[in-house]
């Protein structure tokens, strides 16, 4: 019995040990003292000996499972400590890297001048205001002083929708906002002057050429108070575009022009000098045309039911693919919308790149 006895010991102390990793070692757990392991069936014999030798062969066996589970619980000691040897040489860190960002897109240069912009007139007490797409014939042009039928409306070559049903004339005729002049009428109608707003959006023009697209953006601004005149609008717009140009000494110039809803009208011009086909921004003895602005016309303020002998305003509007061309070098008007991904990741923004003024635009 005890050569018996040793040779089962052997061959389950042998067996542990070949296991070479945590599953054939709980295979061979389960062969040895499983339900149906080999010390199990060999316990459940006992039954039919004789007393004294049940005793005896009982007292063994529990000796030898006892010393095989003893095994099985040093050899997986000993597995998880490899184990984890392992993965510590297979899955280690090296902390001295450079942190590689995420592949996360960028944000595009419209997107990135519209939000210039209004860090530069909130430091200044501009509002944003935003207004629809699709407009109405009173919103773009009637409360703007374009008479009706007015060749002046023929400035903007507009994109009409079909007429409103049930309506007639100027409250049926609807049409994509051909600038984002409509806002100052949306503001002055909805709420009390003083008002100070900028407004971001897109506008839409029937053209199409290698300087305009039908769709594109504008830059509004707003101010009406009591005693406004020409001096704050030249202010106002000489620092906005000396904070956005980054040039403090640039040069601006303001020259007579004519819009129907601003009165007296002007556009602003920026110095700059053009050599060797490049273009510089700052001194030089050329100009650059920014914008459009001017005094509100007293018709418009009256259209909003604004006493225009009480309150006085200045507006203003410019393309924004425009000024970001000129800042950022951008060449082609057109690229702007042609959705190309090297195109936005070579003119595109970081995104965690916030603009705000305090660090410099
Ligand atoms: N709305 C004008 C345009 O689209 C720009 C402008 C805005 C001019 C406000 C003067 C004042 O050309």
């Amino acid at each position: 019995m005890d050569a018996q006895l040793k040779a089962l010991k052997d061959e389950l102390s042998s067996l542990v040990e070949a296991a070479n990793d945590l599953q054939s070692l709980e295979d061979a757990r389960v062969k040895a003292l499983g339900k149906k392991g080999r010390i199990t069936e060999m316990m459940k014999t006992l039954g039919g000996l004789a007393p004294e030798e049940r005793k005896q062969l009982g007292q063994a066996l529990n000796v030898v499972k006892q010393e095989i589970a003893t095994l099985i619980e040093g050899q997986q000691k000993a597995l998880r400590r490899q184990d984890m040897a392992d993965r510590l040489a297979r899955e280690h860190v090296d902390v001295t890297q450079s942190v590689r960002p995420q592949q996360v897109g960028a944000v595009h240069p419209i997107t990135q001048t519209v939000d210039e912009l209004i860090a530069i007139f909130a430091e200044m007490g501009f509002k944003a205001a935003l207004g629809p797409d699709i407009e109405d014939d009173f919103h773009n042009f009637t409360a703007l002083n374009f008479p009706p039928e007015h060749p002046a409306r023929e400035m903007h070559d507009t994109f009409y929708l079909p007429d409103v049903p049930g309506k007639q004339g100027d409250e049926a005729r609807r049409l994509l906002r051909t600038h984002t002049s409509t806002v100052q009428i949306r503001t002055m109608m909805d709420q009390k002057p003083p008002f100070k707003i900028v407004v971001p959006g897109r506008v839409y023009r029937s053209d199409y050429d290698i300087t305009h697209t039908p769709v594109f953006h504008q830059f509004e601004g707003l101010m009406v108070d009591k005693n406004i005149h020409m001096g704050h609008l030249k202010g106002c717009l000489t620092d906005f575009c000396r904070a956005f140009f980054k040039v403090d000494d640039l040069p601006v110039r303001f020259r007579p022009s004519y819009f129907p809803f601003t009165e007296p009208s002007a556009e602003m011009d920026i110095g700059c000098s053009r050599k060797d086909g490049g273009l510089s921004i700052g001194g030089g003895d050329d100009w650059l045309e920014i914008l459009g602005c001017g005094m509100v016309h007293p018709n418009v303020l009256e259209n909003c039911g604004i006493d225009s002998t009480e309150y006085q305003g200045f507006a203003f509007g410019m393309g924004v693919e425009r000024i970001a061309m000129l800042k950022y070098g951008i060449p082609d008007l057109r690229s702007f919308f042609e959705s190309d991904r090297r195109w936005l990741s070579h003119y595109g923004f970081a995104a965690q790149d916030v603009p705000n003024t305090a660090k410099g635009l």
